[in-house]
This record gives C-alpha cells, structure tokens and sequence, in this order.
C-alpha cells in the first residue's frame, strides 16, 4: 500500500481539536489500563437520577455471558438528550430538517422540541403504550420521526425502527419477532421527488400472518394523500394531538433496561434484533460524537443516514442531541433535485461537520466537480465516512472537492452491533491514510486474530476482533441470547468477533478488508473459503476461484465455487467432477464443493478485488437484489454469471 498518501494531521487541528497525538496515547492507555475508572469518569457526561456505582459487569466467557455497564444507575435518554438542556440552550436550534424539496425546511429549538416530545409522548400513552412495550417505526425522514424515538425513550418503550425502504414481508417478519403492538408511520414519505406508499405498505403488512399482536397504527402526515383507514386501529396523529397535554414526566429507566432493537442481517438466517440499552448506549454514543468529530458548541453536524439504520440512531438522533449539537435531518437523497445538493445543503444550512457514506460518495464523484457546482462550503471544517471501506480515489476526492483540501476525513468503523465507532481518526491526534479507519477508540481493544483464535501481533492480517467490552455493546439478540452468543462469541471464545476482516500495517492502522462471511457452516462444520480457494487454484486448471456460501436445504449452508479456468481449458462435466474430487481430497469430504459454475470472469472492484457481495446474492439466487454494482471495473461480467448461474 506504498502508494497510499500520508495526510498528516492538518494545521490548527491539534490546537482546536478535544484531543491531540499525546492526548490521544494518553488517553488510550488510561482507558486500558483501567477501564473502570475510565469508563466511571466518563460515564458521568450524563446526567443520572439515581447516580451508578457499579461501572462495569461484564463476562465474554460463553457459559455466563453477560454484558453490563453503569447497572446500578437510573436515567432517562430523552431527559439527557431534551430536557437537560433546556436550562441553558433552551432557544439553540436542536434539529434542522431538510425536505426532499429545497424549498422545505424548519428548524426545532431545543424548547420547541422538548414540547413536541413531551405531546408525541402523551400520544402515545394515549393510544395505550407503556414503558417496556415495543413500538414499531416505518418512517420517513421527517421530524416526527426523531420524536417518535424520543418520546419512546422518554416513556420507556422499547423502538424497533425498520427502515422505510423496506418492503411489507420484510416489516412483517420484524414487527413479529418482536411482538410490537404499535406501530408508527406516515401517509407517504418522500424521496427523490417520489412518494413512498407507507401507509399503504403498512396494511400489506399487517395483512401477513404473524402481525396479529398489532393494537394501534399511530399515522403522521406528510403528503395528505388519501389512505386505507382501519377504524379502531387506525390513529391520527394531527388529531390525537388534540387532546394531549403539554407536559409529559419522564421514566426513570435503568441503565441497563432496554432503548431500542435495530433490526440486521447476518450472512444467514433472519434478521437478528440487536438490542440497545439505556446507559452505557448514551454515553458510548455521546463520547464517540464529542471526540471522533471533535464536535463542540456551535458546531452544525450533518449526517445523512436514514433513520432506519444504526448511523440514523446514534449519530444522527442521540450522539448529537446528548452533547446539545445542531443535528441536521435530510429528507432527501444526495443528488437530487441536482447532483450539487448536498453540497447547497452544506451551503444552505452552514454545516460544519458532514457524515456521510463511502457510496454517496462515489455516486458524486462520477459527476466530477458538478457535484459541488455553484457552492463554496466554506463552513465544513470536518468531513467523515462510514460504513464500507472507502478506497483510496474516493477519499481523495472526497478531500479535494467537497472539503476543498481544507477538511479532515474520518473514516469510522463500527457496526449496528456496536452501537457506536469502534476504529476511527481522531481529527487533531491522527496522521490520515486513504482507506483507512485507522486507530481504536480509546476503551477499544482490537486483535487481528488467526483461523485459530491466536492473538496476532504486529503488521498482519486475519479476522477482527474486540477483546473487551465497551459501554456502547449490543446486549443481545432481542428474543434469543443464544443467537447473541453463537453469533458473535463463539468463533472466537472470549471475544466479540466482528465477522470483518482486518489487515494492521506497520505504524498500528487498521484497514477494514470487508465482511469475513465467507466462514462457511457446512453441515455444522466450519470452512474457510480461502482455504477452498487456495486449493483450487492449485489445481494446473485453475486460474482463479472464488467461493461462496449458499442456503442449502440440507446442510444449512452449501458450498458454491465459481472457477476461472486456465486459458485454453474448457469447461466440462469430467473438470467439474475432477475439481470436485481434488478438493474432497486435499481437504475432506465436508470441504467438496456442491456447486462449480465456471466463469470466464469474476467481478472485481477497480482496485481488482473480487466483489463477494455479488457472488453471495448471485449463488443464492438474490439476482434482483445486487445492490450497488456502480464500482465493478467490468459490469458485463455480473450478466455473463447470472445467465449461467447454477442454483436457479
Ligand atoms: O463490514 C463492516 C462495514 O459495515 C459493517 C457493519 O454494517 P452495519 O451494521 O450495517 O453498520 C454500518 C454502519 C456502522 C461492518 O461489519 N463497515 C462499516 N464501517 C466501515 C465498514 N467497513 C470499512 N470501513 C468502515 N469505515
């Protein structure tokens, strides 16, 4: 990675910035070396109605699992996030939201939206909700949404957002698995110029067997279309709104009672809940926001993920709003009505801290510099990324065009399962290199550990892995800790395994190389698809191979190879026999591929790696669901697999 570019810490940085190089090491080594008396420090950012003295209570020994932190303690998110403010940045704007149209915009004062809380709250009390019950949110980016989670927290109900791209199966299975009686959504949304059936998704949804524990559908409106009405389940929320009061006390929650589940895939199965709790989710997510994007008073941040996600949550609602920022709600996408408007928005609001994703990125760099066409963004000072590698070009140009070589890039690693970043930059502490998320958190261990579970040292590569908990960890799997447990414990006993792929260079930096999901579980059995691989191409046949997993009705998982053979080797049944045997072989029986579709070509990345993501969807027959294909060097090659693919 020799031709990776240094971008050492930019002037005024280590003076304006929370943390500089020394800052950082210090800090970092104190929170190692006693992570108690760190996190007992840190925790109290917050403000707690009955104070912890317990900090830390945590086992990752799978018999006696279990992850707590500040257990003891009582507080309430919305109280910290809302209320707690009030005293002193009553009339500071909290949220700015931002329509799909540039001609939409409002801004909420911290005031305004402590009222607005305290209604939506009474709403749903109102319509039956209590502390600990689950609420279902399929919403759009409006402001209502934020409220909807805040009044949630503020009455202690659990929120299960499901992010409102998804379809009505996809919502039924999450509103089933969690038992959710409420629901709240919208009309329409509106994105990109389209409206988006919400409501009328909602019904298909509730038609589906498994959704009959939902009571109320609490509905918003946004674009006043005309919509299916179920009397009795149905609820107006402009109507209900009517009839509530302006004050609404909040619920003192402990610290390890539930927040929210955020719904996410894992390579198999259904989605799995991942469960948030109060405490050590706040004050994870606070401290993260304050440092990772040096946020101070003042400050207009910007993140542009959808409410559906964990970026949505975490950075976006509750990081910001705990340290009082002005957060900025997009209901938009970026390149419309214009391929220059998140660059206007930047304008428009004065945004000084920008988040947003390697592939909105990429989206906008095809567009060269008309994609801050007509703007000056002046007033960014930070940029950051998150949730994919970002490759070295689009960072680069992410720096000169949208940051004008003026602005920081953060690169920050996390997962929904992490609740908050776990790798990143630190703006006035860390030497930037394209591509990578760079240094721990401070609290954070990583290891880059081998097939075996050996801890390694030094510049090298393997699986990622976290060897002590943080404040910010999921908890469970909502409805099935075992899952929590198999998941992510037991592939490595005595850690959290991300399920990512990591490589550390000489000078201690991360490289996240993508999900490490092709650990195939084969009739019960582990493989490593890279150990497959190289078998392969170790056959004189061979070019290149890749392998993938896919649902097998019998073994859970099959064993799926896609093979390039050598130039002037045809395809054949007796090669296909002759591969499968090989790797019986050198292997053994469990590794015998169950699938060899041959490819004159795989799909790869510009930079040459092989797209798996592809592979995966392709093998298990998810053709219409590729995702994005936009940063494939040769998109042809994607049809030539499809026409052939074996597992139709
Ligand atoms: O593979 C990693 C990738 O996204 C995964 C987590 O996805 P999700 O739970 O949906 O959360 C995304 C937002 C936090 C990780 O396992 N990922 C996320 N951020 C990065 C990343 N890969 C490389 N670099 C990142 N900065």
């Amino acid at each position: 990675m020799s031709e990776v570019k240094l971008h050492p810490v930019m002037s005024g940085w280590s003076d304006r910035a929370h943390l500089d190089k020394e800052d950082y090491e210090a800090m970092y080594q104190a929170s190692i070396n006693d992570p108690e008396g760190f996190w007992r420090e840190h925790g109290q950012r917050l403000h707690w109605s009955k104070p912890y003295t317990q900090v830390k209570d945590v086992s990752y020994d799978e018999k006696d699992l279990h992850i707590k932190w500040f257990h003891d303690g009582e507080l309430n998110v919305c109280y910290n996030c809302v209320d707690r403010h009030l005293a002193d940045k009553a009339e500071q704007t909290a949220i700015i939201w931002e329509g799909d149209d540039p001609k939409d915009d409002k801004t909420l004062s911290y005031a305004d939206l402590h009222l607005a809380v305290s209604r939506f709250a009474n709403v749903l009390k109102d319509m039956g909700v209590k502390k600990g019950d689950v609420v279902t949110l399929y919403m759009p980016m409006v402001v209502e949404a934020s409220l909807a989670m805040l009044a949630c927290a503020r009455i202690g109900a659990i929120h299960s957002v499901v992010f409102g791209g998804f379809s009505p199966d996809a919502l039924a299975g999450r509103i089933e698995d969690c038992n959710s009686k409420f629901l709240i959504t919208a009309d329409e949304g509106i994105r990109g110029g389209k409206t988006i059936p919400l409501k009328a998704s909602v019904d298909e949804a509730l038609g589906k067997a498994g959704t009959e524990c939902m009571e109320k559908v609490l509905v918003v409106t946004r674009t006043g279309a005309n919509v299916n009405w179920v009397e009795g389940r149905d609820v107006k929320y402009e109507d209900a709104l009517k009839n509530v009061k302006d004050e609404c006390p909040v619920e003192a929650m402990n610290a390890e009672d539930p927040l929210f589940i955020l719904y996410t895939s894992g390579s198999t199965g259904k989605p799995k809940g991942v469960l948030h709790t109060t405490g050590g989710y706040l004050v994870y997510a606070a401290f993260t926001h304050q440092y990772v994007f040096d946020y101070k008073p003042g400050d207009i941040y910007w993140c542009t993920a959808d409410v559906g996600w964990i970026t949505g949550h975490s950075y976006m609602i509750y990081g910001p709003l705990a340290n009082a920022a002005t957060t900025v709600l997009f209901e938009g996408v970026p390149n419309y009505p214009g391929v220059n408007r998140m660059a206007q928005v930047v304008d428009k609001h004065q945004i000084n801290i920008l988040y947003t994703a390697p592939t909105a990125i990429r989206a906008l760099m095809a567009h060269g510099d008309k994609a801050v066409e007509g703007t000056s963004r002046k007033s960014l000072h930070l940029l950051g990324t998150v949730g994919e590698p970002i490759n070295p070009e689009a960072w680069e140009w992410y720096f000169k065009t949208m940051g004008d070589e003026r602005c920081p890039i953060v690169d920050t690693w996390w997962q929904t399962e992490t609740g908050g970043i776990l790798i990143s930059p630190l703006p006035g502490a860390t030497d930037l290199k394209p591509g990578s998320a760079t240094k721990p958190m401070p609290g954070v261990q990583p290891a880059v550990v081998d097939n075996e579970g050996n801890i390694l040292e030094g510049a090298t590569d393997g699986a990622l892995c976290i060897l002590d908990s943080w404040p910010g960890q999921m908890r469970t799997v909502y409805g099935d800790h075992q899952r929590f447990i198999d998941t992510y414990f037991k592939t490595f006993p005595g850690k959290y395994f991300s399920g990512d792929g990591v490589r550390r260079d000489e000078d201690g930096y991360y490289w996240i190389t993508g999900r490490v999901d092709d650990v195939l579980n084969v009739s019960g059995h582990r493989m490593g698809t890279a150990e497959i691989e190289s078998s392969l191409v170790a056959h004189p046949k061979v070019s290149e191979a890749a392998v993938v997993g896919y649902p097998h009705d019998i073994k859970g998982q099959g064993i799926y190879v896609y093979v390039t053979p050598m130039v002037g080797t045809s395809p054949s049944e007796e090669l296909n026999q002759e591969l499968k045997d090989w790797v019986r072989s050198d292997i053994g029986a469990i590794a015998t591929p169950d699938l060899i579709q041959f490819a004159p070509g795989l799909p790869k990345t510009r930079s040459g790696k092989i797209m798996r993501r592809i592979l995966r969807k392709l093998a298990a027959n998810e053709c219409d669901n590729l995702g994005d294909t936009s940063t494939l060097a040769d998109p042809s090659v994607v049809d030539t697999l499809m026409k052939e693919r074996l597992n139709k």
